[in-house]
């Protein structure tokens, strides 16, 4: 029987929000022991896990956006999106209606669309909820610089990370002179473009080297650089308008911020 498992790369070191991750991961895990035991009626479940999801991860969601709100997380407005797009969904299955006949088909698909949902929007989102805390602390430009905290010890992976921390940076640096009235846009927009295009290379060969030299977790690590990447190909730059160059500086800071999270969680870990 599939096992829905709750990993330590989805923690995001905020124990309340955490322990609601936990127990939305269980949700899932229990309702789907219910159906392989093939004891309760299947439409029984498929509205119990309905109502479920609603209800928690509504509460989960509230709590995640008051808490981003009070340290004023520069976030908060994506993640509000993410929140209502999935809700909006439950309660479309819900108005659709459960059938004897659909019940089983969508209770599997609700299970599996949730499961890997609540895993990219973890990975992809909440692990950065709070790290404005700490970009404060940091200061500015130093979470642009790459440290030595963030050496794996495997040469030409540090070398990329380095890379795509310079990438990063410039990226930044454009996007504060646009602040100052520079016209900047073109080549951010260029330059994005790269930095996508040499993330993705980037985790090919980590996926190549941890597979090669049999290293534990890639099924995982694919994961997390699948999430990353649509997440990446989300970002629409001609969508955004309004302070052009706000939104551009606050990416970045979110770009940098994954890299270092992700060096830290992962890279560092497939090294060892
Ligand atoms: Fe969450
Ligand atoms: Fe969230």
């Amino acid at each position: 029987m599939k096992k829905y498992i709750f990993t330590d790369d989805c923690l995001i070191g905020n124990s309340t929000i955490d322990n609601e991750h936990r127990h939305l991961f269980e949700v899932l895990n229990t309702a789907n022991e219910a159906a392989c035991s093939g004891k309760i009626n299947s439409a029984a479940l498929a509205r119990d896990l309905l109502e479920q999801l609603a209800d928690y991860a509504g509460t989960h969601f509230a709590h995640e956006e008051a808490y981003m709100e009070s340290i004023d997380d520069p976030e908060l407005e994506i993640q509000k999106k993410e929140h209502s797009a999935f809700i909006r969904l439950v309660k479309d299955v819900m108005e659709e209606g459960i059938t004897d006949d659909n019940a089983e088909e969508k209770l599997e698909e609700l299970l599996s669309f949730t499961a890997e949902w609540l895993y990219h929007h973890i990975i992809g989102s909440d692990t950065l909820i709070g790290t404005v805390v700490r970009n404060k602390d940091l200061g500015e430009d130093e979470i642009f610089k790459f440290s030595g905290d963030y050496l794996t010890g495997i040469d030409a992976m540090d070398a990329q990370h380095q890379t795509i921390f310079e990438m990063i940076g410039d990226i930044h640096a454009s996007a504060e002179d646009m602040k100052k009235g520079m016209d900047n846009y073109e080549k951010i927009v260029s330059s994005m473009g790269k930095l996508k295009d040499y993330i993705e290379v980037h985790f090919s060969y980590v996926e190549d080297y941890m597979s090669m030299n049999g290293i534990e977790g890639l099924k995982n690590q694919k994961k997390v650089h699948r999430s990353f990447l649509e997440r990446l190909s989300r970002i629409d730059l001609a969508e955004v308008t309004d302070e052009r160059a706000e939104y551009l500086v606050q990416l970045t800071e979110y770009l940098v911020e994954w890299i270092t999270q992700y060096i830290k969680r992962l890279d560092v870990k497939a090294a060892e």
